[in-house]
């Protein structure tokens, strides 16, 4: 190699490296974002970053696009490590065209999915871009396609995860929208189908991008993203401690750590966390926070329907999916939305061999037209299915109420659930005494002298008969009755019994869960 040789080479890697120029970094540093070259650096162990397709540009001519090609074509490609795992990792560089995904730029990130496919590792997947590059027309579809096609391939296979860090718009949705996880930006992020301008041509509906598609929205509303985040640092602080309970790939276990808690200690605080008052409402992140190794829980759409909490937390070092009722909202009641959420929750955890415990507090399903109109049989029944189907090691501890469908559909033996406590004051039963006497004891009550106190004799009764955890236990369909401070040795006793599990489901194509 000569010197001149030499100096080509930095000049070209140099150019390389300013991605779309010094004028457009200041800018997105203005806008308060990180370039991409700038958030691989932040997120990655230092030093881990290779890089694949520096060189590739785009070959598309026409609309002034032959003055403006750019190496990487607007997306930073390559594998690294992030606590000393590996992982594949894409970041769109909104200096270059913004962000625009064309044929090249595609291709780069195809060509990295199908490395993380095959090599068995996580894909992370840094989204900041105006959407299909318009100057590409039919080759920038065609590169989604090819992206959205790779995505449901590696479904359940790898874990996929999605930053959205800038714009996010157009079918560019879709590739985040099949991935497992979703973080995204409290400022500077946005995720629409079509945005505020066509919007207001095709509708006249005049909405601003952030309630179009912010990160409130996404993560209260449309439940589309998992976490959100008021900076990158915090988002990237996020993403490594969700990484830390799942494994590369379907083929690896979860990763164990070494117990950080003691696996014997009592949890007398449950006694008081939990009223015994049953319409009395609580924080199940207290129930949560005490049965977990060292209170670490990592809970997952905080903020789409609140009525029920999913996230990962350990139990003597083994990683655990957890989905409990929440009775601190809605009284823990079971809907759509907390169905879609839970039933996904507990597909990727059986994908990835992660066990899953349920704790039950929930009066059942709520009633009403909207619910029936919007379709609770559809969408429940995609918390059946997915506990039904869920192989890994499943346990569950029915604190107070388990009424009616609610009891069946969570995680009861019914659905093959591993290993089933019940608290003494868990009342399961058709529906709740009230409701129950005004049926069977309609007449009774109504003719009665003092209807209030007949009907309040009648419900005194019913709890006493019917709403407690004994006549369960005595079908077996509860398999012991444990005090609340023995909850979380229990639960660690029996997950270590089922570590080993096997189950085989029967060959088939797939099944047909209800969408
Ligand atoms: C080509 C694009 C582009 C695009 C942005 N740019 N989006 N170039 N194709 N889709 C270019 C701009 O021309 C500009 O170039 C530079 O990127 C920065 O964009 P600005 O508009 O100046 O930035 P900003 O004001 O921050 O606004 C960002 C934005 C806006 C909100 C993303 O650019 C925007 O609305 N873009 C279009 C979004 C969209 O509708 N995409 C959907 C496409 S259809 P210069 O040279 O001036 O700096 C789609 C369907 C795919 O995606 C279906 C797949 C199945």
């Amino acid at each position: 190699m000569n010197e001149n040789q030499e100096d080509q080479y930095l000049q070209i890697q140099n150019a390389a490296r300013l991605g779309g120029g010094q004028g457009r970094i200041d800018k997105q540093h203005a806008a308060g974002k990180l370039t991409a070259r700038e958030r691989i650096g932040k997120l990655l162990d230092p030093g881990t970053f290779i890089e694949t397709g520096l060189y590739v540009s785009h070959r598309s001519s026409g609309f002034g696009m032959e003055d403006k090609r750019y190496a990487t074509d607007g997306v930073i490609t390559g594998w690294g490590k992030i606590n000393g795992h590996r992982v594949y990792v894409f970041a769109q560089d909104f200096t270059i065209l913004g962000g625009s995904l064309g044929e090249a730029h595609g291709r780069k990130i195809a060509q990295l999915m199908d490395l993380a496919y095959q090599n068995g590792a996580p894909l992370i997947g840094i989204n900041d871009s105006g959407g299909a590059r318009i100057q590409e027309g039919v080759d920038s579809l065609a590169a989604y396609g090819e992206i959205f096609y790779r995505n449901t391939r590696a479904s359940g296979v790898t874990p996929q995860i999605s930053l959205i860090m800038g714009p996010c718009a157009g079918g560019a949705v879709y590739s985040p929208g099949i991935t497992d996880f979703v973080f995204m930006l409290d400022q500077n992020a946005f995720m629409f189908i079509t945005g505020p301008e066509v919007i207001k041509a095709v509708t006249h509906e005049e909405v601003t991008f952030e309630t179009l598609g912010g990160a409130v929205m996404h993560s209260e509303k449309s439940g589309v993203a998992h976490f959100t985040a008021p900076d990158e640092e915090a988002l990237f602080n996020q993403l490594r401690w969700l990484l830390s309970y799942l494994p590369p790939n379907n083929l690896t276990p979860p990763p164990v750590i070494p117990a950080t808690d003691d696996p014997q200690r009592l949890t007398p605080e449950l006694k008081t966390i939990v009223p015994d008052e049953q319409n009395q409402p609580y924080d199940m992140h207290g129930v949560i926070e005490v049965l977990v190794d060292d209170g670490e829980f990592l809970e997952v759409q905080p903020g789409y329907a609140q009525n029920i909490l999913v996230g990962f937390g350990r139990l003597d070092g083994h990683p655990v999916g957890w989905i409990a009722n929440q009775p601190g909202f809605l009284a823990g009641v079971l809907d759509i939305d907390a169905a879609d959420k839970s039933a996904r929750f507990i597909r990727f955890c059986d994908a990835f061999h992660i066990p899953l415990v349920t704790l039950v507090d929930t009066p059942g399903f709520l009633p009403g037209s909207d619910q029936e109109h919007d379709g609770i049989i559809r969408h429940g029944a995609k918390l059946i299915y997915a506990y039904a189907e869920a192989t890994v090691p499943k346990l569950a501890i029915i604190l107070r109420k388990a009424y009616g469908g609610a009891y069946i559909v969570m995680s009861s033996k019914h659905l093959r659930s591993d290993y089933n406590l019940a608290w003494p004051q868990a009342e399961i039963a058709v529906m709740g005494p009230e409701g129950a006497v005004k049926i069977i004891f309609r007449n009774e009550i109504k003719t009665a002298e003092d209807p209030g106190a007949a009907a309040q004799e009648r419900a005194r009764q019913y709890r006493e008969e019917f709403a407690n955890p004994y006549l369960a236990a005595s079908r077996g369909y509860v398999d012991d009755i444990i005090l609340p401070r023995e909850s979380r040795l229990r639960l660690i006793a029996a997950l270590e019994s089922l570590l080993d599990k096997r189950q085989n489901t029967p060959p088939r194509k797939h099944g047909n869960i209800p969408l």
